[in-house]
């Protein structure tokens, strides 16, 4: 396994530019399965999660070329309709096949993700909305088995929960559905826009997107013709770099992102004294002579997201004074704090909800576990300011979803490097 060795306190400076989204990236390959034609995606992350998708459509008899950032991928070859447990145990975002394979096959299995580090993350949603779109769901064997023998029909979906995945699915499933399909309380985020866009320039007709509510008139072709397009950027990889200037008190500009984005994050950052300036494709955090205490409350977009909660509780550390943060989506998604407190943190825990005491210049560099993808990111931008040197195991986890961190990095001036354990 494999470790990263970080010196603290390096002077920071210069510009870094932002891969695309992998979060987008994703149920848009899922979504490669409902169309007829050679799809190429640009601005395709490199990341880890990435490649285990494009592996789970070759091992349903999808095709794919990578080159660059570009992928091309075709699925009209897919002649298998079971995503196993050895691909959906590493990335439970396979799920994401779950509606696409359901709606072009009327039958799939997929297995039924397992609990995660930050939560027992259920998929109760997915499967109640495909029932009421008409479709046979059994769990056997730890796998979910699903019919549809007439073949999907619209229906009104309300979610009890807005769920980010679960509006991913049902949009996919309506798009070659009978009839009208409405989804209440969808999620709204960037990735959701994109995936109705991408799935809109087939000529499925959206309403509502961007909204809470979304109406889907299902086609009666039996498979879509998906335009090419690009990846949005990555808003999370954008936030994340724009704490490396926050914590390190550097000017860094963070370039290829939209800005629009990232209001949430920003207006935390501006919270917590920084400047940011804001131009069409980048953001700029400058320094500032206090970093300030600050509340957050996490939960769906267009407020503070969750994947951003580990980062600030890192930049909360050098604050001057005492920040909360009352994690609202997921049970278990402080892993990292106890990871911080090896690195001499202050920070108390009372249920979902993290008391940071921050005091500038207080940590010092030990060997720390990453237990997750942004967790792991965390103890990144804790090492930039602690004193000597920190170790980083289990970094799989980062290379799970962020691309050539090492690299962009080492070209502002981080002393980082990766070792073998
Ligand atoms: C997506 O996960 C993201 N993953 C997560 O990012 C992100 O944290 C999450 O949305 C929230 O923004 C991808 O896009 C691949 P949800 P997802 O369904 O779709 C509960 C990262 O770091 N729920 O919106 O799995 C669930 O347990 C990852 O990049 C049900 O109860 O999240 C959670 O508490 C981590 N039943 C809440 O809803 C369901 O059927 C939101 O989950 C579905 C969800």
């Amino acid at each position: 396994m494999k470790y990263l060795k970080i010196i603290g306190n390096k002077n920071i400076e210069g510009e870094i530019s932002i891969s695309g989204a992998k979060n987008a990236a994703l149920p848009l390959i899922a979504c490669t399965i409902l169309s007829k034609n050679k799809i190429a995606i640009n601005n395709m992350p490199n990341v880890a999660d990435i490649n285990t998708f494009l592996r789970l459509i070759e091992k349903l008899g999808g095709t794919y070329e990578k080159n660059k950032d570009e992928v091309k991928i075709s699925t009209l070859s897919i002649d298998k309709t079971t995503a196993t447990y050895d691909i959906v145990k590493t990335m439970r975002a396979s799920i994401l096949v779950l509606g696409p394979l359901l709606a072009r096959f009327g039958h799939c299995e997929v297995s039924l993700p397992g609990g995660c580090a930050i939560g027992q993350r259920p998929v109760d949603l997915h499967l109640k909305a495909l029932e009421q779109m008409g479709a046979i769901i059994e769990i056997k064997n730890g796998y979910i088995q699903a019919t549809a023998p007439q073949g999907l029909k619209g229906a009104k979906i309300v979610f009890d929960k807005v769920t980010v995945g679960g509006t991913e699915n049902i949009l996919m499933a309506a798009a070659l559905a009978k009839g009208t399909t409405t989804i209440i309380n969808a999620a709204k985020e960037p990735e959701i826009v994109q995936l109705c866009e991408v799935i809109a320039s087939a000529g499925v007709k959206i309403e509502g997107i961007g909204t809470s509510k979304l109406i889907i008139e299902g086609t009666d072709k039996k498979l879509l013709e998906i335009q090419d397009f690009t990846v949005i950027p990555d808003r999370i990889e954008a936030g994340t770099y724009m704490c490396v200037g926050a914590i390190t008190n550097t000017k860094l500009k963070i370039n290829n992102v939209i800005p629009l984005h990232l209001e949430a994050i920003i207006s935390k950052l501006e919270e917590m004294n920084f400047e940011i300036i804001q131009e069409e494709n980048s953001v700029t955090v400058l320094p500032t002579d206090e970093i300030k205490p600050v509340n957050i409350i996490t939960t769906e977009y267009p407020g503070f997201p969750t994947d951003m909660q580990a980062q600030f509780m890192a930049l909360a550390t050098q604050a001057n004074g005492v920040s909360t943060i009352d994690e609202r989506l997921f049970e278990n998604r402080f892993m990292h704090v106890s990871e911080l407190l090896r690195l001499g943190a202050d920070i108390h825990l009372n249920g979902n909800i993290a008391t940071i005491n921050g005091k500038a210049g207080t940590l010092n560099g030990t060997d720390v576990m990453a237990t997750d993808l942004r967790a792991s990111s965390a103890l990144v931008l804790a090492a930039l300011v602690a004193q000597g040197e920190t170790n980083i195991h289990r970094i799989y986890h980062l290379d799970r979803g962020y691309e050539d961190l090492e690299g962009k990095l080492s070209s502002i001036g981080v002393d980082v490097k990766r070792f073998n354990e």
